[in-house]
């Protein structure tokens, strides 16, 4: 996978035992190098099942994701790196600032998260409705909760699952931008006083706060109406077999609805204020968090034409990220920093949620995170080509700090 090898000449001047010892440490203090000073996680932890949850949890020192990304794609962008360009020109800005071998581990991949974003967010603009007054207000909310902000998790997903198969991931743009539109609905439902009753998003006020409760309602509505219109635009899914796109339709609306994000939701509300068994718990955050990471992976292997056993091997990889990603969010909600996070944290002791902190206590819940997280590593030995900015992003989010 030429194209997509990543400016990761770090990797390869370390022993990559030591860098894996290095990051397991890293991960392993994330999370824990902090006492815990709020009231809010004593009192969590003093709730938790777990003996060892002394409150001693917090905030990884470490890589943060949005800034490191902000500058890597401010310098992306300085450089025109674009996506299917490659390495070649993130290596070569690499060069130029002579600053290769101090990076760190991290930092290449940031700077391919950050080019799959901007070009995320370049296609994710040219794919909003234009209509006239006052259905654009509904646009209007629309483009204000998919633009500008988010990690762009889940279109990384697709776009480099499918890198490992395809140099040029133009054609893979609408369908990675489809996963972002679900998301971001997904998180406009979120927020809404019927459910998590958040007024903060992505460091902005949540899109029912700026545009009120029916705007935000329709405009979830329609981001996932876009989603399949756009995937199957024929000027999007002419590049691919109609059978693939028809795959990738069906395991989408699978994935978004009762069977996936939608169904998990449902389980987090009926739980709000009950305990809740480990084993619904589990199926809940696989469900409305590991759904749509899991069906992201799936898609960027299913469009690249891969087969069965790699669709798999994708698929467990980001059910263990899925999972992860949930309780570290929930620690985050505990630990984290609103500023830095951009989203309130609290919103799960306030609303009653049932955790994997509150049942298993901080201390255990990070070390799950860990633990999935080498889970998924491993599984992404099964799949052909050059894994690496997978693996990266997978310590990313273990440290992620938003
Ligand atoms: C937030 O997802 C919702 C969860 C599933 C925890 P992200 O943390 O990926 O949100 P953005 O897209 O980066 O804002
Ligand atoms: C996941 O859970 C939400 C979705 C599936 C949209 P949360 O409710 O914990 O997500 P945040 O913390 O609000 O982003
Ligand atoms: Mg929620
Ligand atoms: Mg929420
Ligand atoms: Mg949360």
């Amino acid at each position: 996978m030429e194209a997509a090898v990543l400016n990761m000449a770090v990797l390869d001047n370390k022993d990559k035992k030591e860098a894996e010892a290095e990051r397991t440490a890293v991960a392993g203090r994330a999370g824990l190098a902090k006492e815990v000073k709020g009231t809010k996680g004593a009192e969590l932890a003093g709730r938790a099942e777990s003996p060892e949850i002394a409150g001693s949890a917090g905030k990884a020192e470490g890589a943060e994701i949005g800034e490191g990304a902000g500058k890597a794609g401010s310098a992306g962008k300085a450089e025109g790196a674009e996506i299917g360009e490659g390495a070649g020109k993130a290596e070569s800005a690499g060069k130029a600032e002579g600053a290769e071998e101090t990076k760190t581990i991290g930092e290449a991949a940031k700077q391919q998260l950050s080019r799959y974003a901007h070009s995320l967010e370049t296609a994710l603009a040219s794919y909003l409705p234009q209509c006239p007054l006052p259905e654009s207000q509904v646009a209007e909310a629309m483009g204000y909760s998919l633009l500008g902000g988010g990690k762009r998790i889940r279109g990384a997903l697709v776009l480099a699952f499918y890198h490992l198969y395809h140099e040029d991931i133009a054609a893979a743009l609408p369908y990675a931008g489809a996963l972002e539109m679900i998301h971001a609905f997904s998180l406009i439902h979120d927020d809404l006083p019927c459910m998590d009753d958040d007024d903060l998003r992505r460091g902005k006020p949540s899109c029912h706060k700026a545009f009120g409760e029916a705007q935000a309602l329709l405009a979830g509505d329609a981001l996932l109406d876009l989603a399949f219109e756009v995937m199957t635009d024929p000027r999007y899914s002419r590049p691919f077999p109609a059978a693939r796109v028809l795959q990738v339709i069906h395991c989408l609306a699978r994935a978004t609805g009762l069977g996936g994000m939608i169904g998990g939701q449902a389980i987090d509300l009926a739980q709000e204020g009950k305990s809740t068994p480990a084993e619904l718990l589990e199926r809940m955050y696989k469900l409305k968090t590991g759904a749509l990471l899991a069906v992201a992976a799936e898609i960027g292997c299913i469009l690249a034409g891969a087969d069965r056993e790699a669709c798999r091997a994708a698929v467990e990889y980001a059910d263990h990220l899925g999972f992860a990603f949930q309780i570290k969010d929930d620690i985050l909600d505990i630990t984290g920093d609103a500023a830095l996070l951009g989203k309130p944290i609290g919103s799960d002791e306030a609303n009653g949620k049932t955790t994997f902190v509150r049942l298993y206590g901080l201390t255990k819940a990070q070390q799950e995170v860990d633990r999935l997280n080498a889970e998924a590593k491993k599984a992404l030995d099964k799949l052909p080509g050059d894994t690496r900015f997978l693996r990266e992003m997978a310590d990313m989010l273990v440290c992620r700090q938003n």
